[in-house]
C-alpha cells in the first residue's frame, strides 16, 4: 500500500523546520525552490544609479501592480485593468490576453476610427456597452509579446537598421526586410539616431512594427487597452473628447524607464554540444537573415544601456511571411501579410507565463517551436524547406539551441 502523508495549512516557516529536524530525507521535494535567476525575466539590468533603480521599482509597482478601477478612471470601455494582467512577468501572454485591433491603420487612416477602432474594448464597466467589431470591418487577434530587454531595441540606430534592409534582396538569399515607416504622433520628440525620409521615421515596437519608441507603445496601452488618458494621449475612448490625464506623465515616463531597463534574457546551457551545433545549423539554413543574433546600442544617458552588444535574433525590420500568416490587416506602411521579425531571447522562457504551454507567433497559433518555424511562408519559405530537410537529429540540436534562449 502507498503511504502518504499531508500537511494541512502549515506555512512554509513550518515546513522549513520540519524539514530541518528530517535533514536526512532532504527537503527538495517539500520546499519549492528559489527560481534560477536566468530563468526570471522581470529583474532590472545591472550598474543602475540608486536614483535609476528607484524610478525602475515606480515603474514597476505602476506596470505590475497598479489595477485601475473606475475611481481611477478605468475605462468606460477596456481591455484589462493593468499591464501586469496580459504581461505577467514581463514574459509572453497566453491567448485568454489577446487584443483585437480592427479597420485599417494605414496611411489612409482607419475608416472604423467614429466606430471604435483601431483597438477592441471588449469590457465595459456597469452601465456602458462593450464594443463589437463592426460587421465587415478587417481585424487582427495578437497576443502580448515578451517585455525584456526592449530598452537595448530601442537604442539600435536607424543606420543600423537600414544597413540590415535589403528592400529589393539585392544579395538574392529571398530576404529582402524593410522597416516601417511612418510620421511621428504630435507628442513624441525624434531620437538622434534617426534619419527620418520625407518626414518618415522608423518605427519598431509592436508585432507589425507600428510603434515608435517605449513611450509610444505607452501611451497608446493605458489609453486603448484600459481607457487611461494623459497629457500625451488625452482622448478617451468611449466618448471620443479630450479630458484630464487619468495617469500623470511622471507615472509613464516611469513605466517607461521600467521597460527600458528590464533586463535581458541570457542563454541558459550555451557550452552544450548540441546546443552549439543546433546554433550553427541554425545560421547555415539562414535562420538569422531575419533572427540576427547581434546587434549594438547607440549613446544613452542610462550608463547601463549605452554602446552594449546584445544577443535578440531579431532585425527589427518587417518580412512578407506568405499567404499563411496573413491577418488582413495593416499598421503604418506594413502590409497585410508582413510581420517583424519577433526576438527570440526568451523564447524558452515563454511556457512559464502561458501556463506550461507555447503559444507562439502573432496570434498563438503555434503550440510548438516546430511548428511556429513550419508556418513560416513568404521571405522565410527557403529556410524554412531547409529545416525540413535537416535529419531528426539536426532538427533537435536547433531547438535544443532555441529551448536555451
Ligand atoms: C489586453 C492585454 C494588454 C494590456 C492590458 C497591455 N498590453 Fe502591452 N501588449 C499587448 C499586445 C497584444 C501587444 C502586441 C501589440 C502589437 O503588436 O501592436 C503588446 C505590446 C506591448 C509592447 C511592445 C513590445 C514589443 O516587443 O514590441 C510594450 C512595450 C507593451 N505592450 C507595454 C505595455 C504597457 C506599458 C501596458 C500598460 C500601460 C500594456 N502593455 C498593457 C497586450 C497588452
Ligand atoms: C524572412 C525572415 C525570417 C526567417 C528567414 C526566419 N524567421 Fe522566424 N520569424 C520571422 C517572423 C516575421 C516571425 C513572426 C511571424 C508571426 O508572428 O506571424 C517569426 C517567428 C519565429 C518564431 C516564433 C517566435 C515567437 O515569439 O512567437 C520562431 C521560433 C522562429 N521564428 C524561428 C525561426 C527559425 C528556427 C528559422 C530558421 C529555420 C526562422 N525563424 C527563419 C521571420 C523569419
Amino acid at each position: 500500500m502507498n503511504t502518504t502523508f499531508t500537511i494541512p495549512h502549515v506555512t512554509s516557516n513550518v515546513i522549513a523546520m520540519f524539514c530541518a529536524a528530517i535533514l536526512l530525507i532532504g527537503c527538495d521535494a517539500i520546499l519549492p525552490s528559489a527560481p534560477n535567476d536566468a530563468d526570471v525575466l522581470d529583474g532590472p539590468v545591472d550598474a543602475l544609479s540608486s536614483a535609476q533603480h528607484a524610478q525602475f521599482l515606480r515603474g514597476d509597482v505602476a506596470f505590475n501592480d497598479d489595477v485601475f478601477t473606475a475611481a481611477t478612471g478605468l475605462g468606460p470601455i477596456f481591455v484589462a485593468t493593468s499591464c501586469g494582467s496580459c504581461h505577467a512577468g514581463d514574459g509572453k501572454g497566453h491567448p485568454f490576453t489577446t487584443l483585437t485591433r480592427f479597420g485599417q491603420g494605414d496611411e489612409n487612416g482607419n475608416a472604423y476610427l467614429d466606430r471604435g477602432g483601431p483597438q477592441l474594448q471588449n469590457r465595459a464597466l456597469p452601465g456602458y456597452t462593450p464594443e463589437q467589431i463592426p460587421g465587415g470591418a478587417p481585424f487582427t487577434k495578437l497576443t502580448p509579446p515578451a517585455n525584456t530587454g526592449l530598452g537595448f531595441m530601442e537604442l539600435v540606430s536607424d543606420a543600423d537598421i537600414i544597413a540590415m534592409s535589403d528592400e529589393n534582396d539585392a544579395d538574392g538569399d529571398g530576404v529582402s526586410g524593410v522597416p516601417n515607416w511612418r510620421p511621428l504622433v504630435s507628442y513624441l520628440s525624434a531620437h538622434q539616431n534617426s534619419i527620418p525620409t520625407n518626414e518618415q521615421y522608423i518605427h519598431r515596437f509592436g508585432k507589425k512594427a507600428a510603434a515608435y519608441n517605449l513611450l509610444h507603445q505607452t501611451v497608446n496601452a493605458y489609453n486603448q487597452d484600459i481607457g487611461i488618458t494623459s497629457i500625451f494621449e488625452p482622448k478617451d475612448v468611449y466618448s471620443g473628447v479630450n479630458i484630464e490625464p487619468e495617469v500623470s506623465a511622471s507615472v509613464i515616463h516611469d513605466v517607461v524607464f521600467y521597460l527600458q531597463t528590464l533586463k535581458v534574457p541570457v542563454e541558459r546551457n550555451p557550452n552544450d554540444e548540441a546546443v552549439k551545433n543546433g546554433k550553427r545549423l541554425f545560421i547555415q539554413i539562414g535562420c538569422d537573415n531575419c533572427h540576427k543574433q547581434t546587434l549594438k546600442t547607440a549613446y544613452s544617458p542610462v550608463a547601463a544601456l549605452r554602446n552594449k552588444e546584445f544577443h535578440p535574433y531579431t532585425d527589427l525590420l518587417l518580412h512578407d511571411m506568405g499567404k499563411g500568416l496573413d491577418d488582413g490587416y495593416t499598421e503604418g506602411s506594413a502590409k497585410t501579410y508582413e510581420w517583424r521579425t519577433p526576438a527570440l531571447w526568451g523564447l524558452g522562457l515563454s511556457q512559464n507565463s502561458q501556463g506550461g504551454e507555447y503559444f507562439l507567433l502573432h496570434d498563438g497559433r503555434a503550440k510548438s517551436i516546430t511548428s511556429a518555424i513550419v508556418m513560416h511562408g513568404g521571405e522565410a519559405a527557403m529556410s524554412t524547406q531547409k529545416f525540413q530537410a535537416l535529419t531528426e537529429a539536426e532538427k533537435r540540436d536547433i531547438l535544443k539551441f532555441l529551448e536555451q534562449l
